[in-house]
């Protein structure tokens, strides 16, 4: 709903942006840079679509000086994008590599100066290799070299850099990469997924405590997570059930320790035959529960949920790819569905406004005075340049239009959100289905790599210049 005479969003709303390293800076040789997980995955045969991998993808290490300028055509106010830990640390441990320190600082720098403003990520899933090979996520050692890797970065950028976020989507690092195995570094094994959960969130806390010393009190600190919206698909106590589990491993597994201090306890009870969570050590919850400046959130698309009864094959179109493996550890029985009657997007994802605002609602009621910003939404189409030269991606704008609109109607109910980032600026690598799925507001020919701002991209300008959702047509 807009109130009439005034704008949708207010004047201190910040508009932006986001990509991550290993998706679009290529150059994965240069300056010292070593393997990551994503390096070794993607070059594994059968692990990405067509072979592609993120060796070149869209040259943001070389053309990074015209993607910025790209960003100041569009208005954007602020740009989130990640550090490729290889890059400044290439073997996980010991001392940073300059020019790898270098690359990020010229970035930032040429950002400032067009007064787009920096928003760092440190850890979006490219863990390096040789800390994989001691075992990775699931060995407490890891989330000790990420708060060593996060004072190196903060003692080089904490003077040009406010706005610091720990982990991207710790729930992909965690499941996807070591239950389900359809992403880096591809072990199914669900008692180490949940070890790797406990890692993350203490790699959190021990992050947010290395910045909090090395980086100036000015600084805002924070994490992006991906909360599940389930939704259960009938009121039948099975679906009810599923709808409680989903919420438990998707959201009550970092929530829990970052915003409260605590795991839930039918998480443990539900993942009981798995693990008995004997790898928590006293204070590390404790550890977990930092004060936090901000809750980057990223929204795509419910989940429709229901309880699969006996033997009944269990239909699991959660939207995280195809593996036998499931990514729901203790949630054998959960089925996920899609939706009738709504729009689907390349992903094979609903297109449901209302689960932004039920989310948005949620954790303002959760986390009371803890600022909101979405950190990524945004959508797959099947973009084409016409003969014309210019995209037109309509329903990529009609997209935008209702979850921004969905962003509004929360803020009107009380939400506390600060700021938007449209995922994402460029097409890209989208991990295990390489470049097939675009979701840049500006397309990419990957041959050429000759960019092009997309109608959405105009659209999403107009916003940003009037305050104002513009007509979604
Ligand atoms: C999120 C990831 C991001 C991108 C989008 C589509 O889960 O954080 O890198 O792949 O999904």
């Amino acid at each position: 709903m807009t109130v009439q005479g005034q704008p949708d969003f207010p004047a201190e709303f910040l508009f932006g942006s986001a990509t991550s390293a290993y998706q679009i800076e290529g150059g994965v040789r240069e300056g010292g840079r070593t393997p990551s997980i994503w390096d070794t995955f993607a070059h594994t045969p059968g692990k990405v679509l067509a072979g592609d991998t993120g060796d070149v993808a869209v040259d943001h290490y070389h053309r990074w000086r015209e993607d910025i300028d790209l960003m100041s055509d569009l208005g954007l106010q602020v740009y989130r994008f990640s550090v490729s830990w290889s890059r400044v640390q290439p073997t996980g441990r010991g001392p940073a590599v300059q020019q790898g320190l270098d690359f990020y600082r010229s970035l930032v720098d040429g950002l400032l100066e067009k007064n787009i403003t920096p928003w760092l990520t440190l850890y979006h899933w490219d863990l390096p290799q040789e800390l994989e090979d001691a075992g990775g996520w699931p060995e407490r050692a890891t989330a000790e070299r990420f708060a060593e890797y996060a004072t190196l970065v903060a003692d080089a950028l904490g003077d040009r850099v406010v706005h610091w976020t720990t982990l991207n989507e710790p729930w992909c690092s965690a499941f996807l990469g070591y239950a389900s195995g359809v992403h880096a570094p591809g072990r199914t094994d669900q008692a180490a997924s949940l070890r790797a959960a406990h890692h993350l969130n203490l790699g959190h806390g021990l992050g947010v405590q290395a910045l909090r010393a090395a980086l100036p009190a000015r600084a805002k600190v924070g994490v992006s997570l991906n909360p599940a919206v389930p939704r259960a698909k009938t009121d039948s106590p099975g679906d009810v059930d599923a709808e409680r589990r989903i919420m438990a491993l998707a959201n009550g597994v970092f929530e829990g320790p970052m915003l409260h201090g605590a795991y839930p306890a039918d998480l443990i009870s539900d993942t009981a035959s798995i693990t008995d969570w004997s790898f928590v050590q006293d204070g590390d919850l404790a550890t977990a529960h930092q004060p936090l400046d901000a809750l980057g959130v990223n929204y795509y698309s419910p989940l429709l949920v229901s309880t699969v009864e006996g033997t009944d094959e269990v239909e699991r179109r959660d939207g995280h790819g195809a593996s036998e493996h499931s990514p729901w550890p203790g949630a054998d029985k959960v089925a996920f569905h899609r939706p009738t009657g709504v729009p689907i997007t390349e992903m094979g994802w609903p297109v449901d406004p209302t689960g932004m605002e039920e989310l948005l609602l949620r954790l303002t009621r959760e986390a009371p005075g803890l600022p909101l910003y979405i950190t990524e939404n945004g959508m797959a189409a099947e973009d084409k340049v016409g003969l014309d030269g210019t995209v037109n991606d309509t329903d990529r704008i009609a997209y935008l239009h209702g979850h921004l609109g969905a962003v509004r109607d929360a803020m009107a109910q009380g939400a506390d959100v600060r700021g938007y980032f449209l995922w994402s600026l460029l097409d890209n690598f989208e991990w295990a289905y390489g470049y097939s799925k675009r979701f840049g507001t500006v397309y990419v020919d990957f041959d050429s790599q000759e960019r092009t701002p997309k109608a959405s991209a105009r659209w999403y300008a107009d916003l940003i210049r009037s305050r104002t959702l513009p007509p979604a047509e």
